[in-house]
């Protein structure tokens, strides 16, 4: 076959690297990087437009193309592939809006039940100020819109929740602090059939002793004891099913989970495998 990966980074050499363990199939990348360039050919980058993208599969006659990062997507490059009959990795844009907006996923998990924590969207700055009254400290105070895993404030009192609130605003999603263990469960799913991949943990602070803020992920580990079989099921029916038969989602799905006492909560979905979780998993 012959694979197109779009990307530039570590996640994207991953995949490279383990699609070319099959010898038999033609790999491409847009635009790659120099470690991917020794596996695959790497087709030049004119800019990151879903159109330039199915360009570039066009070119190659690619059999199939996987998306690495969520921009694309959000963007609408899996719709376009559809209309055009080239096969894709990647869900819609439409789904692609629950990594899109934090605003958009909230609401989205509350309007179906699915365990997260509790929130309240404020539009500017005033309501969110005010919204803090409704919490306790630490309090998690998070920018709307793709923010790479950098949008988000632990504050662990009101002097630093204000703080944040004039750095990220004005519109923000302001949510209980969930004490546990973190988990990333990513699946891949056609659009009914969902395969959970193996759990991972990503690394998130910058520095070491974990003395610098979140970035969007410093390393990563993989081992299926990060869950227990029962919370597998639980995560596959509570969090992940829903929002496979909620939006025929195609791809890989990211959740970000906190184990609570109280059983698996999402953080935040992803429309993507994660980076560097995908470096572990693959
Ligand atoms: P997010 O971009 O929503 O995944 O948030 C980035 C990181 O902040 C997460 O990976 C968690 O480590 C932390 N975080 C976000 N929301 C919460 C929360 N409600 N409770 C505890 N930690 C959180
Ligand atoms: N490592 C976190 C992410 O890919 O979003």
């Amino acid at each position: 076959m012959k694979i197109l990966v779009v990307g530039a980074g570590g996640r994207e050499h991953a995949l490279v690297s383990r699609l070319g363990r099959n010898t038999l199939n033609d790999l491409y990348a847009l635009p790659g990087n120099p470690g991917i360039a020794r596996i695959a050919q790497c087709l030049p980058l004119t800019d990151s437009s879903p159109e330039s993208i199915l360009a570039a599969a066009n070119s190659v006659n690619a059999d199939l193309t996987v998306i690495g990062p969520e921009a694309p997507l959000v963007a609408g490059v899996a719709d376009l592939f559809r209309a055009a009959g080239r096969l894709i990795v990647g869900p819609t844009a439409e789904a692609a809006r629950l990594e899109g907006s934090k605003v958009f996923a909230k609401t989205f998990f509350r309007d179906r039940g699915i365990p997260t924590a509790q929130f309240i969207v404020a539009e500017e700055r005033e309501e969110a100020r005010r919204a803090l009254d409704r919490f306790t400290y630490p309090v998690v105070i998070k920018a709307d819109g793709l923010a790479a895993g950098k949008g988000v404030v632990i504050a662990q009192d009101r002097v630093h929740a204000e703080h944040a609130i004039d750095s990220l605003g004005p519109r923000l999603v302001i949510e209980e602090y969930l004490e546990g263990p973190e988990v990333s469960f990513i699946v891949l799913s056609d659009g009914t059939n969902v395969v959970p991949l193996m759990p991972s943990r990503d690394h998130k602070r910058v520095f070491d002793h974990d003395e610098g803020p979140n970035t969007g992920g410093m390393g990563a580990y993989c081992d299926h004891s990060l869950v227990t079989d029962a919370q597998a099921i639980q995560i596959m029916e509570t969090i992940i099913q829903p929002v496979v038969d909620a939006t025929q989602y195609t791809g890989f799905l990211y959740a970000g989970l906190i184990l609570t006492a109280s059983g698996p909560k999402v953080l935040e979905f992803n429309v993507r495998l994660g980076d560097p979780e995908a470096q572990a998993i693959l």
